[in-house]
């Protein structure tokens, strides 16, 4: 039933949004864009979009993490770099919760300007789905 519901789901992701959105990405990345609305005053989410207070974040997923021409990376990101961590869905639930938590468990530095983000465990995974679809 379940299952069914989120077939049913992921086909109308793919009619109603079309291209760019993928039919794998199913209902959770049409979900997750409009859990993104409340990144968007900090982030653009197109591709060459500008950078706002943070960092764009087309194709982050499978991407090093501090590793956009950002200017105003945190310490915390800059190393997360060097160690050359890769942004997947693990690191990025954690990362999404609380940054400053992430980075300084991850490379003992501290994170700048990402707030930590109240989304329950749904609108986090669908969130994510919606950052990988970006690519
Ligand atoms: C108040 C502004 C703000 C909000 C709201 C915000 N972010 Fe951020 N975000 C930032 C900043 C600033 C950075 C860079 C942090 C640093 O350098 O420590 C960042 C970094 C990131 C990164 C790492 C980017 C990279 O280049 O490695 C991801 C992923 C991310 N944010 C996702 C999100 C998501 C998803 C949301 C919404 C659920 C969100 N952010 C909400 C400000 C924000």
């Amino acid at each position: 039933m379940r299952i069914s519901k989120l077939f049913a789901a992921s086909l109308t992701a793919a009619i109603t949004l079309g291209p760019g959105i993928t039919w794998a990405d199913g209902g959770a990345a049409a979900a997750g864009k409009k859990v993104f609305a409340r990144c968007k005053s900090c982030h653009t989410a197109e591709k060459g979009a500008p950078h706002r207070v943070g960092p764009n974040l087309f194709g982050v997923v499978g991407r090093t993490c501090g590793s956009t021409d950002f200017s105003r990376y945190s310490p915390g990101m800059q190393s997360c770099a060097e160690k050359g961590i890769v942004w997947d869905a693990t690191h990025l639930e954690k990362y999404i919760v609380d940054a400053s938590k992430f980075l300084e468990e991850t490379t003992g530095k501290k994170g700048r300007g990402m707030t930590p983000q109240k989304l329950n465990a749904q609108q986090l995974a669908d969130v994510i789905a919606y950052l990988e679809s970006l690519q």
